[in-house]
């Protein structure tokens, strides 16, 4: 296997893994790029540059292979943006392979320097967008690539509410730079089909969720196992709805709680308590499934069994290869 995306990201499988707060640590970001993959160190965990800097020494410490940095482009009372603009200097400072931006352009939301100053370092910098519109705005003020998600992503689909299987060939159609496709991908046959469909490769965080390699609570990984493609939610359309965003979900005490109160047109401040960050690294922690707000995808469904990342990576790409294989078998036959 061979794509644009490698060759960018200097990785032997086009896989990478999106941004995961509180997860995407050094530890799981280390396992998936010592598997060929593009592991992500999610900068929201930290606090302070000093904190993010140790960070990225230490997943350092733990691989030689290329990671991705994940800076989360959203309004935060945590992470301001200051702060943000200090995880992207770090980052450049220490010349990490790639950036994922996630939310706002960095052009509008951190200033217009600062694509230019990921370049002069040497730093390859993609947008993971929810719209082919902007893919296109990505393309056009410098990003090298971008990842667009489908609303079956965990997180924070666009409230367009537009399918990965419609997203990933309009992208590909509008841009030229090398496009990742994400939201529902899970396995092989999720990554033949996005290349078929004309991507570089993939982008998944619920199925790195449901490894070894990431140390949450048992119970957690059971609950992944047990849900269906049917057992995610979208909410805070209100709240995030002026951001073009929503949230997906695994659907759970929480989540009801939240449709209750945005349903009866309850203040924002109710919302609050219930989705603040704190609480999900409290459940992912203690395994109580139904206390927190916690991302995760349609892919869900498609999750049966918690594998190290390296035997989940080598499995992705025999069963691509195998897909694609077969599917040219079954209709040149
Ligand atoms: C547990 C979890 C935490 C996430 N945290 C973040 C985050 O901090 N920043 C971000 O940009 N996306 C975050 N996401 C979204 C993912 O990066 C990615 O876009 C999405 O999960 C891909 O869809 P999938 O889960 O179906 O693979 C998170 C997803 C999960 C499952």
């Amino acid at each position: 296997m061979n794509t644009r995306i490698m060759d960018l990201f200097d990785i032997q499988v086009p896989i990478q893994c999106g941004g995961m707060l509180w997860l995407g640590i050094p530890e799981l970001a280390a396992a998936i790029s010592n598997a060929g993959a593009m592991g992500n160190l999610t900068s929201g965990n930290y606090n302070t540059g000093d904190e993010f800097r140790a960070a990225i020494d230490k997943t350092r410490e733990l691989t030689d292979n290329p990671f991705i940095v994940n800076i989360t482009t959203m309004p935060s009372i945590r992470l301001p943006v200051e702060l943000l603009q200090e995880f992207f200097k770090v980052s450049c400072e220490r010349k990490v392979k790639a950036l994922e931006i996630a939310g706002a352009p960095v052009d509008s939301f951190l200033g217009p320097e600062y694509i230019p100053m990921a370049k002069e370092a040497g730093v390859k910098v993609l947008h993971k967008v929810g719209t082919v519109k902007h893919a296109v705005h990505a393309q056009k003020v410098g990003y090298d690539a971008v990842t667009i998600a489908g609303f079956e992503e965990g997180g924070f689909p666009h409230k367009d509410n537009v399918s990965t299987m419609v997203l990933v060939p309009r992208v590909v159609e509008s841009v030229d730079i090398p496009v990742m496709a994400a939201g529902g991908m899970v396995d092989g046959k999720t990554l033949a089909a996005a290349l078929v469909l004309g991507a570089d490769g993939m982008m998944m965080a619920t199925r790195f969720l449901a490894t070894q390699d990431c140390r949450v609570h048992p119970n957690i990984h059971q609950v992944l196992i047990d849900r269906t493609e049917g057992d995610t939610a979208l909410g805070l359309k209100k709240l995030l709805g002026s951001f073009g965003l929503q949230v997906r979900a695994l659907r759970n005490d929480i989540v009801r709680r939240i449709e209750e109160i945005e349903e009866r047109d309850g203040d924002f401040t109710e919302l609050f308590p219930l989705i603040s960050g704190e609480r999900a690294r409290q459940v992912w922690q203690d395994g109580n499934a139904e206390e927190a707000l916690l991302t995760v995808g349609q892919s869900v469904g498609r999750i049966r069994d918690i594998p190290t990342v390296a035997e989940l990576i080598d499995r992705i790409v025999s069963e691509a290869e195998e897909a694609l294989r077969d599917s040219l078998n079954r209709v040149t036959r």
